[in-house]
């Protein structure tokens, strides 16, 4: 805390709040006093100007377009890290030494099946199910089998927990995949990395092997990277505020996967494939009368794929998938016409005055798409990929606030500009 004060005057009387500083980027403001001492509370829709918490995890620069997690560059990371070396760094704050680092896999790497029985619960969605929806699902469900784990306050349940997650996610995900097509679920296997192993639930047969082809698991290794964190976007606040009740793990995550599935958050990534896919097969539209549109305020259309409440620059996550987007469909030899559409309206909204005077950019979700289709995952995966990549920022929120003493129930205050007291009237008088 240092000794600067903040001033406000309200209504002839002067209030001193502490300012907190930030190592980097925003400083705050600590109004905790605020409505006992004036009776007022604060106003910020959307909680765009609003600091929920201190955090050490990740550091996002929006105006220099510059993302670290624990100090370290998203660039760095992405180029030499696997996701779980990642995970563990978000996890535990360090970066692993190689012994560390094989220890956390094997630790990981026991955990992979899900409970038999989760198989019925699988097959009694419909087939034409969103994955998103068996996804927070069966989140919840697997967590009937660790209520042992439940207590937020007792580490060693709550790293049980973390583990059994992590672990089984991607089993999960490759299954409500699996569920969709009608196709048997494929069994993890324990000799695979993290990524291959997913890779192998999500696209083998029981009948025959599959090879892995590395150029797909390094790139899925990246997208899972650059999804894994990104402060106090909704879903990971949600899943702080869920988790501020002292419900379980499980369940918070459950929560935060609801959240992201929003075409404002994580199903802008599905919203961006449907958006390219539909210029591209109206022999009307055109880039331009797209952007029009998303210029037009009577027009509730939107960008996707484009603006972001923190970047009023390039998505430095957005500017690595650009390039790796090329390099994927040069290497796959996939010619995926929606790149060039992609290519096009970033280049026509980049010279717009309205994109460019409200510093609206690419975001993650602009270029992840066409990865994930030239990877051969159907768009009504791509959010789930994202959850895949989100969860262990997701719990190392979680974490962090129960490891926070001066954490509380989330719990927002309102202005009310209802109805005063009225007098009740009886159903035959109304
Ligand atoms: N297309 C057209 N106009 C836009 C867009 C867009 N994609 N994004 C923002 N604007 C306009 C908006 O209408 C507003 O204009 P005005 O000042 O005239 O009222 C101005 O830009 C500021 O936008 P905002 O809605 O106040 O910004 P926000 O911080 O509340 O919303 C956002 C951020 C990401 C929800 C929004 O930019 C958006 O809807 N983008 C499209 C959906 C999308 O791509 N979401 C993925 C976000 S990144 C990954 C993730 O975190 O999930």
């Amino acid at each position: 805390m240092s000794d600067e004060k903040a001033n406000l005057h309200l209504r002839d009387a002067t209030y001193d709040f502490d300012v907190i500083p930030a190592n980097e980027g925003n400083h705050g403001i600590n109004i905790s006093p605020l409505r006992a001492t004036s009776g007022a509370v604060t106003f910020d829709p959307g909680f765009a100007n609003t600091a929920a918490t201190k955090s050490s995890l990740t550091y996002v620069n929006g105006a220099e377009g510059m993302l670290r997690h624990r100090g370290y560059r998203i660039e760095d990371l992405a180029e030499h890290c696997t996701f779980l070396e990642v995970t563990y760094l978000l996890l535990m704050g360090e970066l692993p030494s190689r012994k560390q680092l094989d220890a956390w896999t094997a630790e990981v790497r026991v955990h992979t099946l899900v409970n038999e029985e989760m198989k019925g619960f699988f097959d009694s969605f419909p087939r034409s199910a969103h994955p998103m929806a068996i996804l927070s699902s069966a989140t919840n469900a697997i967590s009937t089998w660790y209520e042992a784990y439940y207590n937020p306050s007792d580490p060693e349940a709550v790293a049980e927990s973390a583990k059994r997650l992590i672990a089984k996610m991607p089993t999960i995900a490759a299954w409500a995949y699996k569920k969709s097509i009608g196709q048997p679920y494929i069994y993890p296997r324990n000799d695979l990395t993290y990524v291959e192993n997913f890779l192998h639930m999500m696209f083998g047969l029981p009948v025959e092997e599959m090879d892995i082809d590395p150029v797909i698991a390094k790139a899925m290794n990246v997208l899972l990277i650059l999804h894994a964190d990104h402060g106090q976007n909704a879903s990971t606040a949600t899943v702080r505020f869920v988790g501020s009740t002292q419900a379980n793990l499980f369940a918070s995550v459950a929560a935060g996967m609801n959240a992201l599935w929003g075409p404002l958050h994580g199903g802008a990534n599905q919203a961006v494939i449907e958006m390219l896919q539909a210029i591209h097969d109206d022999p009307d539209a055109t880039t331009e009368t797209y952007v029009a549109r998303a210029k037009d305020k009577n027009d509730p259309f939107r960008l996707m794929g484009f603006g972001h409440r923190v970047y009023k620059s390039y998505d430095p996550r957005a500017r690595i998938l650009k390039g790796f987007a090329d390099e994927v469909l040069s290497r796959s030899g996939v010619d995926d016409p929606l790149m060039e559409i992609a290519n096009k309206l970033e280049q026509v909204a980049l010279e717009d005055d309205y994109f460019v005077s409200r510093n609206l950019y690419p975001n993650v979700d602009f270029y992840s798409g066409i990865i994930f289709r030239a990877l051969g995952f159907p768009s009504r995966m791509f959010t789930v990929l994202f959850a895949l990549g989100r969860l262990p920022g997701w719990i190392a929120n979680w974490k962090e606030m129960h490891e926070d003493p001066t954490t509380r129930i989330s719990r927002p205050r309102q202005i009310y500009i209802g109805e005063r007291t009225r007098d009740f009237v009886f159903i035959e008088d109304r």
